[in-house]
């Protein structure tokens, strides 16, 4: 397959880049650098903005991967990320419309489901509770204004993604900031009582899913790509000061209109996609740290 991936120097598009070029598809990789990062660049990136690609520079590309934003919640009441993601996701799907470009995958994300209880199946109504969350719900109701106009063959696809981590991931994630924290046997900050749910799923797996899909010749029009398991931020924590040996929560107020609970109902992706085991999260949050802190471990992964 031939690829164009917008955002791949970012954390996941990065990650999805390389096992794509790895598994022997071309990759066209772009990314405008607005997020900086210490992460090694993709060969061959094109550092460009979303809003600069043109239907033929989108030409010939079996399909459009979408993963270019600013991504931060608490962040996004502050700036413009709203008016800058919409803009960059408008953009890409008009000109994926006047394209030649067979199918067009765009990142959501689990926020545009709000608040609910229990696991979020996709028929879950979109209720965003922040400004990231309203753009990336108005983008997948974009793409289904679009979806019955493309020609035959042609795909708009959303792909709804759960909170990601792994070593590549920006230290201001949860994850990492406790893995930093622990490792260095400091405060891990907590928001509130830490039974806020999240599911997590280590990079390699989401690599895994969204490789998957894109295997498919047809496209679910949306579906959720979690690992189905609900760890609250309590839980989380205990297990890093497990995993890394050290480090004691530090608990500071709440953050105003946060989401209590994220948990992907996975049923339609192993139903249509088929079921990919994630690893445990002990497991996976063991890796991360060796990854990310190398001198704290020992061969075997132990904290030392
Ligand atoms: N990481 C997660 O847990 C998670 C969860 C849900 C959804 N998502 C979504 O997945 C996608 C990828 O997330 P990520 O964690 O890799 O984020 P990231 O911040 O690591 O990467 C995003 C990349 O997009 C680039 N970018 C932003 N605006 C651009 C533009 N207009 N033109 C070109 N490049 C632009 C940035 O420079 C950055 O490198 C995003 O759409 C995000 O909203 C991520």
């Amino acid at each position: 397959m031939h690829l164009l991936i917008t955002g791949a120097a970012g954390f996941i598009g990065s990650a999805l880049t390389r096992a794509l070029r790895t598994a022997g598809h071309t990759v066209t990789a772009v990314d405008d650098l607005s997020v900086e990062s210490p992460r090694a660049r993709p060969d061959g990136l094109q550092v460009r903005d979303v809003r600069s690609l043109t239907p033929h520079d989108l030409d010939g590309a079996d399909t459009v991967v979408h993963l270019a934003a600013h991504k931060s919640v608490p962040a996004s009441f502050l700036t413009d990320a709203f008016e800058h993601n919409t803009a960059a996701d408008a953009h890409l799907i008009r000109a994926f419309a006047r394209s030649t470009a067979r199918r067009l995958l765009l990142a959501s994300s689990c926020e545009v489901y709000g608040q609910h209880a229990g696991p979020l199946p996709e028929t879950a109504a979109r209720a965003p509770r922040s400004p990231y969350a309203t753009g990336k719900a108005a983008t997948e109701h974009l793409a289904e204004v679009y979806r019955p106009l493309l020609g035959p063959g042609r795909q708009i696809a959303v792909a709804r993604l759960f909170n990601t981590f792994g070593p590549d991931e920006g230290a201001d994630a949860v994850v990492p900031a406790f893995l930093d924290a622990a490792a260095d046997d400091g405060e891990l900050t907590m928001e509130g009582d830490g039974g806020q749910a999240r599911d997590l799923t280590h990079i390699d797996d989401m690599t895994a899913m969204l490789t998957r899909i894109l295997a498919r010749r047809d496209l679910l029009p949306i579906v959720n790509c979690g690992s189905g398991r609900a760890c609250t931020i309590l839980e989380l924590a205990r297990s890093v000061i497990r995993v890394a040996g050290g480090g004691r929560v530090r608990r500071v107020p709440a953050r105003p209109n946060e989401i209590r609970s994220f948990t992907a109902d996975t049923t339609l992706f192993a139903d249509v996609y088929g079921l990919l085991p994630h690893r445990p999260l002990a497991a996976a949050l063991a890796d991360t740290l060796r990854q990310r802190r190398p001198q704290h471990c020992t061969s075997t992964g132990a904290p030392r």
